[in-house]
């Protein structure tokens, strides 16, 4: 009757037009705001790049400074989060689930949440939200390994603030290079254009729910193992493998359909992700300080002997952010729960961009069609005559 693309999971649908972030994967290009992540990663911070993503512009130093004052005080949550629900969780509960029901209970804390027309309203939930989350990812894994919780420090910086709250116990102080380090995670992980998480807070935003409900949908959509939970399972694979010598009988077991090499390849990009690239020098970095995982020479070996594989070079697959990122979370402590919860953090910043873009664009809501596969018309069987 009326005419409809099929395109399940939306393969080859733009479902907007965005001016964010510009991700060319033949040329493994990737740009906020235009600005290459190369440049970002060495120069900015992570609030800075948030600033950049939902304003558009890089801050000038007062609008930094003011940026950073108002994300700063709002890195409290309310006392009830933590005694009335963050306690109400079972002791195994896993991080990433309680994040994200905990960022969709945030929102019932404000009576201006809902508030999405008002442009000053809208700018007070971006900012809980982006200062909230560190706070309650921090939360959530001290309740996971029974640690009393820190209250944020708001002096320090934002990833340094970040590491306190998560390890701080006795005369702890954050070491600067692991701060920099978690910084140029965030950055990297910030925005990736239309993701699934990212078409998950847009879809749920087209509707008006609050930014808060958004966001937990999107945390959610992360929180599959076909998107944010590929860096745990590099960490898997390569304790798996377990030693170099065994990392050629590994490539041809993937060569043989038994298995993918976790952390290689891309939907979008067909070329080295430029992410995989700068995590790879910070990963050095790290490991000046914390000592060598003793992970990475079979990474290493595993990178070397993919690339130069005609399998590998033919399908295009390359190395991709999560090859290299468990590794810096497993050297900074971090346990395996914790990797999509540290995807989560910085990502906010991101939909919340996207969340803001498509309200500013007045987007209707989303609403697509299908194929309708299923029976013909039919007349009801009374259930005393279908045997
Ligand atoms: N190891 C071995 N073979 C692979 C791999 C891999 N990691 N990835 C793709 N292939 C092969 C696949 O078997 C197929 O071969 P053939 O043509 O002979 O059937 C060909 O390459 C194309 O694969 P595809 O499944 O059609 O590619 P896709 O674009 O649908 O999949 C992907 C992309 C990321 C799901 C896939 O590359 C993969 O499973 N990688 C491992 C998991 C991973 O690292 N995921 C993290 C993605 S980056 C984080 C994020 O942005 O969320």
């Amino acid at each position: 009757p009326n005419l409809y693309m099929f395109d399940p999971a939306y393969l080859s649908t733009a479902a907007t037009k965005s001016e964010i972030t510009y991700l060319d994967g033949a040329n493994g290009i990737l740009r906020y705001r235009g600005y290459p992540i190369e440049q970002l990663a060495e120069k900015s911070t992570y609030l800075e790049v948030a600033y950049l993503l939902i304003f558009g512009e890089l801050p000038t130093t007062e609008q930094l400074a003011n940026w950073r004052h108002d994300v700063t005080n709002h890195t409290f949550i309310h006392e009830n989060m933590r005694k009335r629900f963050v306690d109400g969780f079972h002791y195994d509960a896993h991080p990433m689930g309680m994040f994200t029901s905990a960022l969709a209970a945030l929102g019932t804390f404000y009576d201006d949440a809902k508030l999405i027309e008002d442009p000053e309203a809208r700018n007070h939930q971006i900012l809980r939200l982006i200062a909230k989350s560190p706070t309650i990812a921090a939360m959530c894994y001290r309740f996971s390994v029974g640690l009393p919780f820190n209250v944020p420090e708001n002096e320090l910086s934002y990833p340094a603030n970040f590491l306190n709250m998560m390890w701080k116990v006795g005369d702890y102080e954050v070491d600067p290079k692991l701060e920099r380090a978690m910084d140029i995670l965030f950055i990297l992980h910030a925005d990736h254009e239309q993701n699934c998480g990212t078409t998950a807070m847009r879809v749920i935003g087209s509707s008006h729910a609050d930014p808060y409900s958004s966001a937990a949908g999107a945390a959610a959509a992360l929180y599959g193992p076909r998107h944010g939970g590929a860096n745990e399972a590099v960490i898997h694979m390569l304790n798996d493998i377990g030693s170099i010598d065994n990392v050629p009988a590994f490539v041809e077991s993937v060569k043989r359909g038994e298995g993918r090499l976790m952390g290689f390849g891309h939907r979008v990009y067909k070329n080295y992700d430029p992410r995989a690239k700068i995590i790879k020098e910070a990963a050095y970095d790290v490991f000046e300080t914390t000592g060598k995982s003793p992970l990475l020479d079979i990474a290493l070996k595993l990178e070397e002997v993919a690339l130069e594989d005609p399998y590998f070079v033919d399908r295009k697959l390359y190395p991709n952010v999560d090859f290299y990122s468990g590794l810096i979370y497993q050297a900074l402590n971090f346990p395996v729960e914790m990797f999509t919860v540290l995807f989560a953090i910085p990502r906010m910043s991101g939909w919340l961009a996207h969340w803001q873009e498509l309200l500013e664009q007045d987007q209707k809501i989303s609403r697509p069609r299908q194929w309708y596969a299923g029976a013909d018309t039919r007349d009801y069987v009374d259930i005393e005559s279908r045997g």
